[in-house]
């Protein structure tokens, strides 16, 4: 559900599609897109949809909002690593999509769980009798060692083709779109840093890709014959260094960067780094940084006889990004892909008996409820939080410090908030319109904490309530909550009357 216009609907000029020189493949059959809460398979389903065919989407955890942005298409609740479930999405289906990640899992846990999904995922449809899999990984040479993450791609491509269904593997290197993890630590990078210093091996080089290409080339294929059982690399026109990348942007930005090469390459610390200066937590940082030590270049271009279109330069990507961006028309961000298996996704109704700790502040107001509830769905982000916003950040901060997810993840749209969007270090676990803003936190906490927003009519004048709860039976936990208590009544008395003069 979504507080505010249909902004999330994507527009007919928005799809990537348009000029792809292939046409949609009557015979293609039913479709499957595992791990389309994700930052590519959000994109690719409105895009399969525009072109009429039938698509299921597979997602772990339901949301109101899938029906609402795309109504043709059907959805399936599915867990990779649960082989029946598996079986169960996958009855029917003609072509499935694999873009299931779990980068988000850390560099510890990522590489067996995905490989762990690829064999269900394989086994299921092998069982089903899929007749197509198509599989968007990374770029990398395979003659030289890889990273983990670089690595474990080529694993789970290895995985999907081990059994009798026809693979098409796609391999890209940095995506650059708005809302990619690559672009935005690129971007924060540039735009907070006047002096940046890079390890020795940014200047190995890379071939970006927009993330409008990626897609034509995943429609694509799809639409083309010939290209089942192949390999493809796919890649923007530029072949650059990350240091090049970098600058390209500072040149952009009209901004003096200086950027050095260190002759230090502690990929763990320099990932750390890039973790506290940008929006992606240290998790991602951690597996995508560690990569660099690659070169990610297309070794063939035998993609381009089957789809000859001109892709765009790493400019042009970096341009269209920032200009959504502007226009707040993020449609899927990197943040969006939800780790259930996270403790902290248990949600507040599903707490057995009463939450441990609550405190609640509220006002009576004359304004209506739709005016104070438009002003509750702005807190967070670029915007701040009405009133001592750098004590939120200071939090955040202290919280990216401890590998945390910090403030800096902001949010994807400044003007909606939908259910499972990201809003600093809380993540929306219900909104009602006019009535509730539910909000769960992510950061690192000795507990499970949420903070909720509520409107409601009392006599002739609205009642405005903030109310945190912190759910623990840790001795920190209740330490954290009677030190933090003084300052939560000081924040959250301010929070709402700001609000309240806001509306
Ligand atoms: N983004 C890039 O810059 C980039 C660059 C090159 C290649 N690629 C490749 O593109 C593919 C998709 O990447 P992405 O960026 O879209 O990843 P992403 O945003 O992290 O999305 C990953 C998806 O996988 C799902 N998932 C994870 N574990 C699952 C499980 N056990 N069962 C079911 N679903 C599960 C997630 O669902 P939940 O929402 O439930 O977590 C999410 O939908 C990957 O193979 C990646 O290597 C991406």
């Amino acid at each position: 559900m979504t507080n505010s216009n249909n902004n999330n609907y994507l527009k007919q000029t928005d799809l990537l599609c348009d000029d792809l020189p292939t046409k949609p493949n009557s015979g293609v059959g039913k479709i499957l897109i595992a791990g389309a809460s994700g930052y590519i398979g959000g994109r690719l389903v409105p895009e399969l949809l525009a072109r009429g065919y039938q698509v299921r989407v597979m997602v772990r955890v339901d949301s109101p909002e899938y029906k609402i942005n795309w109504p043709e298409a059907e959805v399936v609740v599915a867990d990779a690593l649960n082989i029946e479930q598996l079986k169960q999405a996958l009855e029917g289906i003609d072509t499935a999509y694999y873009l299931i990640h779990s980068l988000l899992l850390g560099p510890k846990e990522f590489e067996a769980a995905d490989i762990n999904a690829a064999k269900n995922f394989r086994r299921a449809a092998e069982h089903n009798h899929v007749k197509r899999i198509i599989y968007l990984g990374g770029l990398g040479d395979t003659r030289v060692p890889l990273s983990s993450h670089l690595r474990n791609r080529m694993e789970v491509a290895a995985e999907l083709s081990r059994g009798a269904i026809p693979v098409t593997i796609l391999r890209a290197a940095i995506i650059i779109g708005s809302g990619s993890a690559s672009y935005e630590m690129i971007h924060s990078l540039v735009k907070r840093l006047p002096v940046i210093i890079v390890p020795r091996c940014a200047l190995n080089r890379c071939q970006p890709i927009s993330i409008r290409d990626v897609i034509k080339y995943l429609v694509g294929v799809l639409e083309v014959s010939g290209t089942e059982n192949q390999s493809f690399d796919i890649g923007g026109c530029d072949i650059l260094t990350y240091k090049d990348m970098l600058s390209t942007l500072a040149r952009i930005l009209n901004k003096k960067t200086l950027i050095i090469a260190s002759p230090f390459s502690w990929m763990s610390i320099y990932a750390y780094l890039v973790s506290l200066f940008t929006p992606v937590p240290n998790a991602i940082t951690q597996c995508l940084l560690k990569g660099l030590k690659n070169e990610v270049v297309c070794q063939s271009d035998t993609i381009r006889k089957y789809l000859p279109f001109e892709p765009l330069t790493y400019r042009e990507a970096l341009v269209r990004a920032m200009s959504r961006e502007e226009q707040d028309r993020v449609y899927t961000r990197w943040s969006d892909a939800y780790p259930p298996a996270h403790e902290l996704a248990l949600k507040l109704h599903e707490i057995k008996g009463k939450v441990a700790y609550t405190t609640e502040d509220s006002l009576l107001t004359d304004k209506p409820a739709s005016s104070l509830f438009a002003s509750i769905c702005r807190v967070g982000g670029k915007k701040g939080w009405f009133h001592e916003t750098w004590m939120w950040r200071l939090r955040g901060m202290l919280d990216r410090i401890l590998m945390g997810v910090g403030t800096s993840r902001g949010r994807k749209s400044y003007a909606q908030l939908k259910v499972n969007d990201v809003l600093d270090f809380w993540r929306v676990e219900d909104i009602a319109p006019n009535k509730r803003l539910l909000l769960r936190a992510e950061m690192k906490i000795p507990g499970r904490a949420w903070l909720e927003f509520k409107i409601s009519p009392e006599g002739e004048k609205t009642k405005l309530s903030v109310i945190a709860y912190f759910d623990t039976n840790k001795f920190t936990g209740k330490l954290y909550w009677y030190s933090l208590m003084p300052f939560h009544h000081f924040i959250f008395r301010h929070l709402i009357e700001a609000i309240e003069r806001a509306s």
